[in-house]
């Protein structure tokens, strides 16, 4: 049975009994915070289970895609080492919200294995919490299963917790039997399961009843409203058991990447040698691939961080299979040929995955080799026999070498690594990657707010068509130093969707920003509410000049990205963007800096379609007719079954809740203010509408008129005027160079008159360059070896209590030494320095030139 098959025969079976399917969300969590990536299909639904938003049906099915690569759940080492862990994979699950219970969630746990799949039941066990009698009765009175089939576990393996905080719940797993051969002959003593080599666990069912929060710093737990059911089957391991495979990898589902491995390798995948390296190369590129087509983009922080590093890993385990080209992007079609069909979004960025992940391995393999340079100095400069944690941690994390492989580097050395000294560094980066997946939200704060929700219900935004309404204050919440006021309805725009809160008035008090911290929950930020009380009647208006302000910027924002994507291609994605009453930013993948004329271009484009004067109007929809429509929507955003389509005429459809102009050329005018890179493979523009931009060039035509003063010339006089006096000034300066060069011969004339004859016959000159800067140095001893071919220079200026010096003769005076000279000389004034043969400088302690001089002469007389 074909993956394809499976899905689609879970997806059935649930919606039969009463289960609404819902679409896998983006792999980035939409609105969470506390989560790196979405690792369960249960994250979608968080708020389901709270209780603090309420689901339309009470029954969900999903096939969800996850990634295990950081945070609380992270399989990235585990992988290729095990036969079925991986960073990217795929999970089935039904859902309910306090809806069915455990019997109903086993009954169709168990009919679905073992009627709809026909897995034998001889080849499956169970476990349940150790408090959990009653799952462990009805897995036996209503499914018949054996009771010594039945294990109990404790809530290290049966409590399932989504992170740190959360809805949580003891669980029951489903266990399936590969057969002895499998066994790995660990101690089963206390359970036979314990044999992970043998048994596999295919189906968790969590009795969702607890939800952890955070308050006052503490990490507390309370009950959930009601009893409810999450349930995970990773597909990868149900599709191994059904096709009789033990490795996930050896299903038909990693089978076309593992070809393409094969083919471009020329290795074998049943070579043992190269196994490892194609299993782990098959899962890289599939969580690579579907981060990106999700809208991550590698980076040094957070997501884009540990897509690097599965990238780079990935890249490592390339070398192994002797691949040393730019190649890890060719395996991208093949990805789609299993996953495609399931996940048409992210099919439609792979023009966008196969940049990302072709600059990035050409950056990495330049930075390999200066890795590779790095270990060979790093293990001649050690001394003694231990090679530093911290070393080989660095080499791992900025140059991906897999410590093992550091490991046999050394061993060749005879050097031992500082295993303790490299964990240590490990956990700190691990705290690293845990505090950026925690970002800044207020956890305390956003309780709260899930409390007055609770209480006051939804906030109803009404302000696509009013700009003041009158309505009761519900509550006013304090926390520092500002006040959240909550209204039931308002025409304040929350922050979202890049663009700015709204600015305005309650009563004559105002409001300096506008959020949504929750779904559905609109709160307005004041400084001061003394006039202001709870159950008081009031009216709200918004700050009209700004909302008109940042509309045009915001309808401007969707022409400039369809003018982009018209100009650079289809790969051109938005990766973020920030609307605001005087400037709109656009963030948007793309791998090189714009040329003048693609931004001339574009502005054009944009221009062009103001001056036509083009309706942009908002209508809502399903989300299919949506699609249907062909509209963008942005990366990692949660859209509900209805969304707010922004069409401007036939030039751009985009999913958008934002304000916008009804007409285009309300945007009067649009310029590009700058255009930068803003990570690799990611550029940013910054750009102004309307009376911004026209008092932007105001001022620049301001500056302009002063030059042209100073010039007395206009335009193309003005122009050949600057030419022509930077063309002049260039020959001044050359004029200016070529006098300082005879200014110094003359000088040096003087400077040298006084050369001394050793007592051997050799000849020095000491110079005391007064007034002068050792910068000359190197100028003027050219100059006297030019014309004292046969005599020694001993330079110095002194400088406080500094003294530079310079020792210099020609080169062909071979026998002198003046590096060899000089070092030992300068010990002698506490300095550095040193050079070559002909040429030795550096600087010590002024008190101490004439020992230095001395000895200069002491040992010239020698040779
Ligand atoms: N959330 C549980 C898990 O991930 C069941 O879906 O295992």
């Amino acid at each position: 049975m074909k993956a394809q098959e499976i899905r689609k025969q879970f997806i059935d079976f649930f919606k039969d009994r009463g289960h609404r399917e819902h679409p896998s969300s983006s792999l980035i969590p939409h609105n969470d915070p506390t989560l790196l990536f979405a690792n369960a299909g249960m994250n979608q639904f968080k708020e389901f289970f709270t209780g603090s938003e309420t689901p339309e049906t009470k029954r969900a099915v999903t096939i969800q895609k996850c990634v295990r690569a950081g945070g609380k759940h992270n399989d990235l080492e585990n992988v290729g080492k095990t036969a079925r862990h991986h960073t990217f994979f795929e999970m089935l699950g039904n859902f309910s919200f306090g809806d069915y219970f455990k019997e109903d969630a086993i009954a169709y746990a168990w009919d679905f294995l073992t009627k709809e799949l026909k897995i034998d039941k001889e080849k499956l066990y169970v476990t349940v919490h150790e408090t959990d009698e009653e799952a462990r009765q009805i897995w036996h009175t209503k499914q018949g299963v054996p009771l010594d089939r039945i294990f109990y576990r404790g809530d290290k393996d049966n409590f399932w917790e989504m992170g740190d905080i959360g809805p949580c719940g003891p669980c029951s797993e489903i266990f399936f039997d590969h057969g002895p051969e499998h066994s790995d002959g660990a101690d089963t003593s206390d359970c036979i399961l314990d044999d992970e080599g043998r048994y596999v666990e295919v189906w968790n069912l969590v009795f969702m009843q607890y939800e952890k929060f955070k308050e006052n710093g503490e990490i507390k737990r309370r009950e959930l409203p009601a009893p409810s059911v999450d349930t995970g089957a990773g597909l990868e391991r149900l599709i191994a058991c059904l096709q009789g495979k033990y490795w996930n990898y050896d299903t038909d589902v990693f089978a076309p990447i593992i070809k393409k491995i094969e083919a471009i390798s020329g290795k074998k995948y049943d070579d043992e040698k190269y196994t490892t390296a194609m299993r782990v190369l098959c899962d890289h590129i599939r969580s690579s691939v579907f981060l990106i087509t999700d809208g991550v983009i590698p980076s040094n922080e957070g997501r884009g961080y540990v897509l690097r590093r599965i990238i780079r890993r990935a890249i490592r385990f390339l070398d192994q299979l002797e691949v040393t080209n730019n190649c890890f992007h060719e395996f991208i079609p093949e990805v789609f040929e299993t996953l495609g069909e399931q996940y048409p979004q992210n099919k439609e960025n792979i023009e966008l995955a196969d940049k990302l992940i072709r600059l990035e391995e050409e950056k990495f393999r330049k930075t390999l080799k200066v890795g590779l340079d790095l270990i060979q100095k790093e293990i001649k400069k050690t001394k003694g026999k231990i090679f530093s944690g911290q070393t080989a941690f660095k080499l791992y994390d900025t140059y991906g070498f897999p410590v093992d492989l550091t490991q046999i580097i050394l061993d060749d050395t005879g050097l031992e690594l500082d295993q303790e000294g490299f964990n240590q560094e490990m956990e700190k980066q691990k705290q690293l990657s845990k505090d950026s997946a925690n970002f800044s939200a207020d956890d305390e704060l956003k309780n709260l707010f899930y409390q007055v929700k609770q209480e006051v219900g939804e906030v109803a935004f009404k302000g696509y068509d009013t700009s003041t309404l009158e309505t009761k204050i519900e509550k006013i919440i304090e926390h520092n130093e500002y006040f959240y006021v909550v209204t039931k309805q308002t025409p304040f725009y929350p922050e979202g969707g890049g663009q700015v809160g709204d600015q305005g008035t309650i009563n004559d008090l105002l409001v300096i920003d506008t959020q949504k911290p929750i779904e559905d929950f609109i709160v307005h930020i004041l400084k001061d509410v003394s006039s202001l009380k709870e159950g008081q009647n009031v009216t709200l208006s918004i700050n009209q000049q700004l909302r008109e302000k940042t509309k045009r910027n915001h309808t401007a924002t969707h022409l400039l990205q369809a003018a982009l994507i018209k100009t650079l291609g289809n790969h051109v994605k938005q990766a973020g963007s920030k609307v605001t009453p005087d400037y709109l930013r656009f963030d948007f993948t793309h791998t090189e800096a714009l040329k003048k004329d693609e931004l001339v271009q574009i502005e054009n484009i944009v221009n062009q379609k103001i001056e036509d004067a083009l309706y942009a109007q908002a209508e809502l929809m399903t989300k299919d007719e949506a699609d249907q429509k062909g509209a963008m929507a942005l990366f990692g955003e949660k859209y509900g079954d209805e969304v707010r389509v922004l069409t401007i005429d036939d030039f751009s459809v985009e999913l958008c809740g934002g304000t916008h102009v009804n007409n285009t050329s309300e945007i009067g005018t649009f310029l590009i203010r700058s255009e930068a890179s803003l990570a690799s493979g990611v550029r940013r523009i910054e750009a102004l509408t309307s009376l911004g931009a026209i008092d932007y060039l105001k001022l620049r035509s301001q500056t302009l008129e002063k030059v042209e003063k100073a010039f007395n010339a206009k335009n193309d006089t003005l122009l050949l005027k600057t030419t022509e006096l930077q063309a002049n000034l260039k020959e001044q300066h050359k004029t200016i160079l070529a006098l300082q060069d005879k200014i110094q011969s003359y000088q040096s004339e003087d400077l040298f008159s006084n050369i001394t004859k050793l007592s051997n016959g050799v000849e020095l000159c000491i110079v005391d360059y007064k007034d002068g800067s050792p910068k000359d140095f190197r100028n003027l001893s050219d100059k006297f070896v030019d014309k004292n071919p046969e005599a020694v220079l001993l330079l110095f200026a002194k400088d406080n209590d500094k003294v530079s010096i310079l020792l210099r003769t020609n080169k062909k005076n071979s026998n002198i030494k003046c590096n060899n000279i000089f070092k030992e000389a300068i010990a002698l004034c506490n300095g550095r320095g040193g050079g070559r043969p002909d040429m030795a400088q550096g600087s010590g302690e002024h008190t101490s030139f004439e020992e230095f001089k001395n000895f200069v002469i002491q040992k010239l007389e020698e040779i």
